[in-house]
């Protein structure tokens, strides 16, 4: 179910009024200018002005309801696009949520990617300040992939795995790796990163000889797969929101410049887009 941030929110009141779905933001300034809206009783006229969880806005003398932030964890099968629509006609990770939740699903977008022949974990959110946290290389968040790819995969290929390798350019970070298994022509690793650039996992083994046969994404963060099955959904077990909770709240103290004060709250995917190869997973 929705689940409410126990944490303080504070953002302006035209983004707060645009997030609540009341109008755009140009058009809530103009409801503001127009003394159109109350905070906890008090007609607010400037742009400038903030408001927090638990404060009362009203527009009209109606009162406004925030959606809730909301979490889902899907089981991207193979074959699925991870984008709301298709311009190609493939089934996307939208056309599952909506086969389980029918209208529900609105507003709840993917936390990063995952190719269209990768399966795994994939969450969803229609907080923006999550998916950043989750996504944001800054902060580090594990992302876990078992990898089986051609070949031997040999031990001084493991440590230049390892230490990183370059692609495009610019050297990958340094990542966990764990050998599952090899034989004379297979090799099955986990393969642990904290950044997600367009299909790393694959170029990675590209790269160095070892083209994979099948990528699928065992954890995001404190959130795995388990014995959710392909195409299925499910909330958060209290653990996993307690250490989402905990991550956003760090993510907010370590935020820095990069991120705008004040503003803490956002449509998930809709800002921050990734430049160059820098698409997040
Ligand atoms: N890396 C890839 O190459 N593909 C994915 O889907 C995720 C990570």
């Amino acid at each position: 179910m929705a689940e409410r941030t126990r944490f303080t929110i504070v953002m302006r009141l035209q983004r707060y009024l645009a997030l609540a779905g009341i109008a755009s933001r140009r058009a809530a300034e103009e409801l503001i200018v127009a003394g159109k809206v109350r905070v906890n009783g008090k007609l607010v006229r400037e742009l400038g002005s903030r408001v927090e969880d638990g404060d009362r806005v009203e527009v009209n003398a109606k009162t406004v309801v925030m959606p809730q932030r909301e979490v889902l964890v899907l089981h991207k099968p193979l074959g699925v696009v991870t984008t709301m629509s298709d311009p190609e006609g493939r089934r996307t990770v939208e056309d599952i949520v909506r086969e389980h939740r029918g209208a529900r699903s609105a507003r709840l977008v993917p936390v990063g990617r995952l190719d269209y022949d990768t399966s795994g974990v994939l969450l969803l959110t229609n907080d923006g300040d999550l998916a950043y946290a989750l996504t944001h290389p800054r902060f580090g968040v594990d992302k876990v992939y078992r990898a089986t790819l051609r070949g031997r995969l040999e031990p001084e290929m493991v440590e230049k795995l390892r230490r990183g390798i370059f692609l495009e350019g610019r050297r990958t970070s340094p990542a966990m790796l764990r050998v599952v298994s090899v034989s004379r022509d297979r090799s099955v690793v986990d393969l642990t990163l904290h950044e997600g650039r367009y299909r790393q996992v694959r170029r990675m083994f590209e790269v160095v000889g070892h083209p994979l046969v099948s990528l699928e994404r065992l954890r995001f963060g404190p959130v795995s797969l388990g014995s959710l099955r392909p195409a299925h959904l499910r909330e958060l077990t209290p653990s996993e929101r307690k250490a989402l909770d905990v991550l956003l709240l760090n993510s907010r103290q370590n935020a820095g410049p990069a991120k705008s004060a004040g503003d803490s709250r956002g449509d998930a995917g809709r800002k921050r887009r990734p430049r160059g190869d820098t698409q997040r997973h």
